[in-house]
């Protein structure tokens, strides 16, 4: 084919290209834009939160040590398996709504709440009264996002929140129990 031939609908399929690239990742819902805007806002919100729970978590499960070393270390990997189980369904609901989600770990970094610990040495009993406390902070996100998914009527992040405070809350518990009685130097109540 001559370049002649091919010049306009070269041009005409170089100016779809340009279309395609700039056109937002509007995915159909029957929710009305606001709604999905601020919902995943709120879940992407959380998704850096359980980002930064999860990385936290692992550290911690490395970098275990003492008498509990087998206990605390298992019982770190399972939460850490679970947090990191949220992740995939947290930022396709980001999708599903038409929003966007996060793209690298500095995009998590620049919006996790949850605060990172690069100390060199954690006592085992401050670690888990650390991550207590921070399940203890994040059911109380989820709950926030459960409600304005409630305000937009998004039954379906609704129910997958439901699950996820449930496990939270789970966690929040098994690391509550760990720190009292014997677990240590940790605090023995729950930040408020
Ligand atoms: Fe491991």
């Amino acid at each position: 084919m001559s370049a002649a031939s091919n010049g306009p609908s070269t041009s005409a399929s170089s100016r779809e290209l340009t279309h395609r690239r700039s056109a937002p990742l509007a995915t159909p819902t029957d929710l009305a834009a606001r709604a999905t805007q601020d919902i995943s806002a709120v879940l992407n919100a959380v998704l850096a939160d359980v980002f930064a729970l999860y990385l936290k978590t692992k550290n911690f499960h490395w970098h275990m040590s003492g008498p509990h070393f087998r206990d605390y270390h298992l019982m770190l990997d399972e939460q850490a398996t679970e947090l990191f189980a949220m992740t995939d369904p947290l930022a396709e609901r980001c999708r599903k709504l038409g929003g966007p989600t996060l793209r690298s770990i500095g995009h998590i970094a620049r919006t996790q709440r949850v605060l990172d610990n690069d100390a060199e040495y954690v006592e085992p009993a401050d670690m888990l009264a650390e991550l207590r406390d921070d399940n203890h902070g994040m059911a109380a996100q989820l709950r926030t996002a459960h409600d304005l998914c409630n305000e937009h009527r998004d039954i379906a992040s609704a129910a997958m929140l439901e699950v996820w405070i449930d496990e939270t809350e789970r966690r929040t518990w098994f690391l509550f129990e760990s720190t009292r009685n014997g677990g240590g130097a940790g605090r023995t109540t729950l930040a408020t």
